[in-house]
């Protein structure tokens, strides 16, 4: 299950990106805003980023104009990397070293066909686990602890 989000700027991304869900038969809930109305993004950030950071969906995408204050909002919720990209490849690295649960996309950054082969990209890519859990788990240490105690060997 897919949690999404945008603000009104980036309902009709949000839109395209179902369509592709719908196509690859993945199931999604949306998390808001439904209307064009003008809102702020701040709060189906939360919404959505709530939902993944419970369990209730795997993983989240979200759209704003340029996707840079929804993943920023996502990123301050516990447990979550959202990765705010426009590129396939920073989408398929970004899960491959980063464990992205989240990732964020622009609508006035992407278009549509982009927007498909970026979300395309980042669904399909697999955490590597290994040195990258490392780094993963400081993220997690700077999260909880404010610092980095943890010993790595590089
Ligand atoms: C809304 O005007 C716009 O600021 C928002 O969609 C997003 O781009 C924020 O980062």
């Amino acid at each position: 299950m897919i949690a999404l989000g945008s603000d009104h700027v980036g309902i009709e991304l949000k839109r395209s990106v179902m369509e592709l869900l719908k196509e690859k038969g993945i199931d999604f809930r949306d998390y808001g805003t439904y209307t064009e109305e003008r809102c702020n993004y701040p709060e189906y950030a939360l919404s959505a980023a709530k939902a993944v950071q419970s369990g209730e969906c795997e993983r989240g995408i979200l759209c704003c104009g340029t996707g840079v204050g929804i993943s920023i909002a996502a990123n301050k919720v516990k447990g979550i990397r959202c990765v705010c990209c426009s590129d396939p490849y920073s989408a398929l690295l970004s899960r491959e070293h980063n464990d992205t649960n989240m990732l964020a996309m622009g609508s006035r950054v992407v278009g549509a066909d982009l927007a498909k082969m970026i979300v395309d990209a980042w669904l399909g890519g697999v955490f590597e686990g290994g040195r990258h859990a490392v780094r993963v788990a400081q993220i997690a240490e700077i999260e909880t602890t404010g610092t980095i105690k943890m010993e790595i060997s590089l």
